[in-house]
Formats: structure tokens, C-alpha cells, sequence
């Protein structure tokens, strides 16, 4: 059942292997890269009450030692402080230039842990194992690592890619249902963005797979990592293509800011959200047949997901204020808001030339639903 895809990166060029098992097998696949049997482990501390032994296990089997430092869980921890902290700890265990520094871990550790190792030493290998949906699908892959600043998510980074993803799918076994739904809004933006025939086939299996289909896991991951792969080795440091990913991030990011990065919104869930209300304006500018919005809202309420402003819980700023946060979004460029929007399902762009009525219009409408 496993599955390789490979982004062609030339130099930087790396296999992310997808499949389950692959924690247990993790020293086969890491010997080759080390020159010394010895790696370092940045984690959280719940992951790694779930997987850190099973992964010292693994690498022992290879005569590797292991060394690991979790980090608390959460948000909180990708902000100077625990990148410092895990900076000093890696210095600590004397990573040398050659060797690797392994992250294992969800989005949060996987992108503290890749600039740690962007700017160690003036950068040193790593490794991902990601144990969240949307890690496998979206983080780990394509080299985006960083840390969140005062002004915002993401502020402080670096693109540094890895030279090894293990998504072992067994991890998404462990799961709580709501983070594995999240995950599923990145899954669901790649058939939106870019696949008409995957987002055909999520309609069919993306409820088996909400409920544990192995296999359905499987080829979710790799079709949305390939797409990625793809996308990542036309436009690796997001000069045009790469944008495409952000479908549905501008209207996620202001909710995201109006929520307080809170877990009255996860991310994915924000994704989601987003994607409706792109199709939302596709549909009314005319660019998409009218018919789309309402069918990625009826796969996204068949799997019980986060769909419409009305699911958001609690109170939300007017739609000027969601236009304003939407102002302050990465994507901003000449002081004008980039949205990604649809020709339909499958077939995304990014555009700057948006009516803002437009906007406020839908948000207004949305928001008077709820
Ligand atoms: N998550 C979007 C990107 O990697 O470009």
C-alpha cells in the first residue's frame, strides 16, 4: 500500500514516502542520509507519547541513537521563545553541519523545526515525519518552515526544504476526529484547486475514509502531495503558481485573526470555510457555473465539516472587519487583496481584481445567515 512521490528540486530534489508502518521503518529509510549513527528529534509532548518510542525503536533497529527534545503542544510554541529554546538544545546535543535533526510533530513542529534547522550552523539536514492530516498534505511538503511573530502567522521564516518526508498514515489512526477533519479541508482545496477528477473521487470516498479506510488514507495523501510536489517544482519560493495552494487562505486568515487563533477555528476548518466562500464569489462574478458552490457545501456538510460563517461559534466582526483583517493578509500586494478564485471545481487562479462590494456583499450575506 505504500506510495512514493517525488519533488524534483534538482539539488534539493526528495522522496515523501506515504504509507503506513513507516514510523517502524523509519531507520531504513534515514541510514542512508547520516553520516554518523545519531539524530536529534524535535517533537511536541503529546505526540510524543503517542510515537517517540515507537520512532527510537525504529531507528535502533539500524543502530541509530536518537535524542529528543518535546516541546509543549500547540500554537503558543512556534514563537521565538521554544525556537530558541530548541535552537540551544540542538546546539547542546552538538548537531554537526552533516548530520540530521528529525521533526515529528504536526504543522507547528514541523515548520519550527525545519527553519531551526534552516538556520543552524547556516543550515543542516532534516528530516519530517508528520502525525497530522494536514502536515502530511500540505506542511511537511514543498519547504515553507518559520515561526509566528507579534504582527502575525508565519512572519519569520525560511524556505528550507527536507531531504526525507515519512508520512506514515497509521498516525492518523490517533487522531481526534475534529483535527482529522480539519486536515481533510487541505485534501479538499487540491481537488478544488487543480483536480476535478480527485475532488469526483473524494465525493466517493472521502466518507470511508473520514471513518478509517486505509487505503482511501493512502491515496488521499499521495494525490494531494503529488499535486503539491508538482506545483512546488514549478514555483518553489512562490513567485506566481505556488499561490494556488492559498485557495480559500484569505478569507481563513481573516477568520483565523477574527477567532484569535483559538480552537473556536482550526485552521483546516478556516480552509474550508474559505473554499465555499471563493466558489461564493467565483459563482457571483460570473467566472464559475453557478451550480459549484453548492456542491463543494454539500461534500463538505456530508462529512460533517465546518461549511458557513453560521458554524463558526460566537461573535465575528461586521463584514468590514473581516474585509479589514483580510487587508492585513501575506498575499497583499500594491496595498490590493489577492484572492484565489475558480473558473470552476479543478480549475483555480489567483487574481487581484476583485470588486471590494463584492466581497463585503458575500460577508455581509454570510454572516447575516448565521
Ligand atoms: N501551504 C501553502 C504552501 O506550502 O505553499
Amino acid at each position: 500500500m505504500r506510495q512514493t512521490v517525488h519533488v524534483p528540486l534538482g539539488a534539493r530534489a526528495y522522496d515523501v514516502e506515504i504509507g503506513p508502518g513507516l514510523i517502524e521503518d523509519a531507520g531504513a529509510f534515514i541510514a542512508p542520509l547520516l553520516t554518523r549513527p545519531r539524530v536529534t528529534v524535535l517533537t511536541d509532548e503529546t505526540v510524543a507519547s503517542l510515537h517517540l518510542e515507537r520512532l527510537r525503536a525504529g531507528l535502533a533497529q539500524q543502530g541509530i541513537a536518537m535524542q529528543a527534545l518535546a516541546l509543549p503542544p500547540g500554537e503558543g510554541t512556534k514563537g521565538w521563545p521554544q525556537f530558541t529554546r530548541a535552537v540551544e538544545w540542538l546546539l547542546d546535543q552538538r548537531v554537526e553541519r552533516r548530520d540530521i535533526v528529525i521533526a515529528l510533530g504536526g504543522g507547528v513542529i514541523g515548520d519550527l523545526a525545519g527553519f531551526a534547522a534552516a538556520v543552524l550552523r547556516r543550515g543542516v539536514r532534516f528530516v519530517q515525519i508528520p502525525t497530522s492530516l494536514l502536515a502530511q498534505v500540505d506542511s511537511s511538503v514543498g519547504g515553507k518552515t518559520g515561526i509566528n511573530a507579534t504582527h502575525g502567522k508565519n512572519l519569520i521564516g525560511a524556505f528550507h526544504q527536507p531531504s526525507l518526508v515519512l508520512a506514515d498514515t497509521d498516525v492518523l489512526d490517533t487522531l481526534p476526529p475534529r483535527d482529522l477533519l480539519a486536515g481533510y479541508g487541505e485534501v479538499v482545496k487540491y481537488g478544488l484547486l487543480g483536480d476535478a477528477e480527485f475532488f469526483d473521487w473524494l465525493e466517493g470516498n472521502g466518507p470511508a475514509l473520514a471513518v478509517g479506510d486505509a487505503a482511501a488514507r493512502v491515496e488521499a495523501v499521495t494525490r494531494s502531495v503529488q499535486m503539491k510536489a508538482d506545483i512546488v517544482a514549478r514555483d518553489e519560493t512562490e513567485q506566481g503558481e505556488r499561490a494556488l495552494l492559498n485557495l480559500g487562505h484569505t478569507f481563513c486568515h481573516a477568520l483565523e485573526a477574527a477567532t484569535g487563533y483559538s480552537g473556536r477555528l482550526l485552521h483546516g476548518e478556516g480552509v474550508a470555510i474559505g473554499c465555499a466562500l471563493a466558489f461564493d464569489l467565483s459563482a457571483r462574478l460570473g467566472l464559475c457555473p453557478q451550480e459549484d458552490p453548492s456542491r463543494v457545501r454539500a461534500h463538505l456538510r456530508e462529512m460533517d465539516m465546518k461549511t458557513d460563517l453560521a458554524d463558526i461559534a460566537g461573535d465575528l466582526p461586521d463584514a468590514d472587519g473581516l474585509l479589514a483583517l483580510m487587508a492585513q493578509d501575506k498575499k497583499v500586494m500594491d496595498g490590493q487583496v489577492r484572492f484565489v478564485l475558480a473558473r470552476g471545481i479543478g480549475s483555480a487562479f489567483v487574481t487581484s481584481d476583485v470588486p471590494p462590494d463584492a466581497v463585503r456583499d458575500l460577508l455581509a450575506e454570510a454572516l447575516a445567515a448565521r
